[in-house]
This record gives structure tokens, C-alpha cells and sequence, in this order.
């Protein structure tokens, strides 16, 4: 097969859309086994195991660019690792096989099993650190909120351009310590926060549903996961920023190596997802984004998945039913 650049992005479309979201619930269902079981690493490993069994089964050269860590650390979906058969077009992919293991561990909202794939070179290599991040829904004019201004003047414009008070806007917060101040200032405005224990793919990517309600997100997490989500919003619109934080010496020579030299850098989506991307997901536990996996009493397993594209701006919302046969 051609490895060409028009091959690879026909594969994009024709062929790999829905096998993505084979991957997606291979991993969801997995991870579902141990879902309320108190045991993070068990049910991480049980989606990476099963995440890895499913890309293998594909005719493609994948690359894991964002994964379950290097390659010392993670014995599976490490950063490097060859995944597929080998054969057909080369195909960058970020992954998170169970995107919110405690949320999982614990039966709580908004575990998913995601990934992101793109033509090589075309996903941003982001070392396991944090990143700031900020997030807002489509029609709304470029550069109107940015990492560079206060949380009052993002809410402040946004809501200005919404035609609206800052008190009528909500702002989605990962709920920790570090992000007390943003959350003081911003509910001195009378802005609404919305708390997340976790889980800020599905977190960032609820700007973009109106049945949300939520106008904006706001703060730091992981910056893998801020790949992931920027994927989602390549396809279905809106804006993102996001800005790679070091909190030691360590994880600057980690970003040297992953060959980010301005560590001040604002990433606009372009430059974390370029060209045509696909993001799937499936869910593990129900929420904002998707159903969880659910076991009827007939003993048939449900999922519900979406898988969209960067290109056409398709999304697809699919629902699986897992019968077991022989
Ligand atoms: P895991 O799936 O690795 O547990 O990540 C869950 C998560 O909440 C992410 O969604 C988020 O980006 C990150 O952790 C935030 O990190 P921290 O818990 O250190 O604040």
C-alpha cells in the first residue's frame, strides 16, 4: 500500500474513523469491569491491555506520540511504541485509554477511554507536565479570551461578547488548591464555577455542547490531556490555548527533550493538532459526554462512543452492543 500523504489521509476518512472506535470501547469495556472497584492501576491497565490488543489488530504504522509515559516507565502504549501491523499509511496517535482512573476507581462522571491520531508530525509531542489551559465554544470571534489576560478580563470579554453579565457566564474549574485564587476572583464577579474532580478532557470539550451550559474553561491540568482535547475541539469547533507549566529543573530537561525550547510558548489549537486529526472516545462511566458502559440483565454490554473528524466535521455518535458469542 502507498504511504503517501493523499493515501494516508483517505485512510483517515474511509477505514479508520469508526476502527477507532473498536479501539475506544475495547478499552471502555475493559476499564468498565473495574469501575466503583477502588483500584486505579488495575482498571488502567485492563484498558491500556485492552487498547493496545485493538490497535494492533489494524493495517496501519502507528506511533504512540502521547501514551501511558516513556518508555522505562510504562511497559505498554509507551511514548515510541509501534502500534498496528505495520503496514499501510504512518499515523501519529495521542491516547488515554482510561482518561480519569480515579473517577473510574471511584464510580463517579466523565471517565473516558479517548485517543487522537493525525498524519505523522501533525500531534504536539507534550511531556507529561501541566498545562494551563482555556477553552471556549464556537462563533465566537478569534482571540477574543486568552492565556495572557486575568481570569476577570477573559470572563469579563467573553461576556461582553455574548451580550450578557460576567455573573450570567460559568466557567468549568478542575478542582484543586492550586486553582483557589482564579476561583475567588472569578466568583468576586459573580461568575459561576463549576467543580470537577476530575477529567478535564470531557471537561474542555463541555464548552462546546450548549446543553452544558458551561461558557469557558479555565485552569491547569494535564498536558496530554490538553492534546486529546484540543483534537475534539479541531473538530467540532471552538477555541483552545494552552501553556506548558514546569514546576522543576526535572521536567524542564524533560521538555528540552521533547524539543520545546520557548517554555513560555502559547499553544494555539494549529499548532497542537495540525492538518486532519480524529478524535474517539469511548465512555467508561457516564457523563456530560457520553454514556458509560453499561451491562443489560440479558448480559449484552452497552457503550456509547463518538468519533469525529478534523476534516470534514463529521461526528459520528455511536452506540455498541457487545454480545457475547461462543
Ligand atoms: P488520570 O486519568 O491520569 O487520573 O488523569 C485525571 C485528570 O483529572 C486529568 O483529566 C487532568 O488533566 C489531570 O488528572 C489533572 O492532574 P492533577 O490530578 O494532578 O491535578
Amino acid at each position: 500500500m502507498s504511504t503517501d500523504p493523499i493515501a494516508a489521509s483517505q485512510l483517515l476518512d474511509r477505514v479508520l474513523v469508526l476502527e477507532m472506535v473498536r479501539v475506544t470501547e475495547a478499552a471502555a469495556i475493559a476499564a468498565a469491569k473495574l469501575i466503583g472497584r477502588g483500584d486505579e492501576k488495575a482498571a488502567d491497565a485492563a484498558a491500556v491491555e485492552a487498547m493496545r490488543a485493538a490497535f494492533n489488530e489494524l493495517d496501519f504504522d502507528g506511533t504512540v506520540v502521547i501514551g501511558e509515559g516513556e518508555r522505562d516507565e510504562a511497559p505498554m502504549l509507551y511514548i515510541g511504541e509501534k502500534v498496528g501491523r505495520g503496514t499501510g499509511p504512518k499515523i501519529d496517535i495521542a491516547l488515554d485509554p482510561l482518561e480519569g482512573t480515579t473517577i473510574c476507581a471511584t464510580g463517579g462522571p466523565n471517565s473516558l477511554a479517548v485517543l487522537a491520531i493525525a498524519e505523522e508530525g501533525c500531534l504536539l509531542n507534550a511531556p507529561d507536565v501541566y498545562m494551563d489551559k482555556l477553552a471556549i465554544g464556537p462563533g465566537y470571534p478569534k482571540g477574543l479570551v486568552s492565556l495572557d489576560q486575568s481570569p476577570t478580563e477573559r470572563v469579563e470579554a467573553f461576556a461582553k461578547a455574548k451580550g450578557v453579565a460576567p455573573s450570567e457566564i460559568t466557567v468549568l474549574v478542575l478542582d484543586r488548591p492550586r486553582h483557589e485564587k482564579m476561583i475567588a476572583e472569578l466568583r468576586a464577579l459573580g461568575t459561576g464555577i463549576y467543580l470537577i474532580p476530575d477529567g478535564d478532557v470531557a471537561g474542555v470539550i463541555s464548552v462546546t455542547n450548549p446543553d452544558t451550559t458551561i461558557d469557558m474553561y479555565m485552569g491547569s491540568g494535564g498536558a496530554p490531556e490538553g492534546v486529546l482535547a484540543a483534537a475534539a475541539l479541531a473538530c467540532v469547533g471552538g477555541q483552545f490555548q494552552g501553556r506548558l507549566l514546569f514546576r522543576n529543573d526535572d521536567e524542564r530537561v524533560r521538555a528540552a527533550k521533547w524539543g520545546v525550547t520557548d517554555l513560555n510558548r502559547i499553544y494555539e489549537l494549529e499548532d497542537l493538532v495540525k492538518g486532519d486529526a480524529i478524535f474517539a472516545a469511548t465512555g467508561v462511566t457516564a457523563g456530560s459526554l457520553l454514556d458509560g458502559v453499561k451491562r443489560r440483565r440479558d448480559g449484552v454490554l452497552t457503550t456509547e462512543s463518538v468519533v469525529m473528524r478534523a476534516s470534514s466535521g463529521t461526528i459520528r455518535w455511536v452506540k455498541g452492543e457487545h454480545h457475547k458469542r461462543g
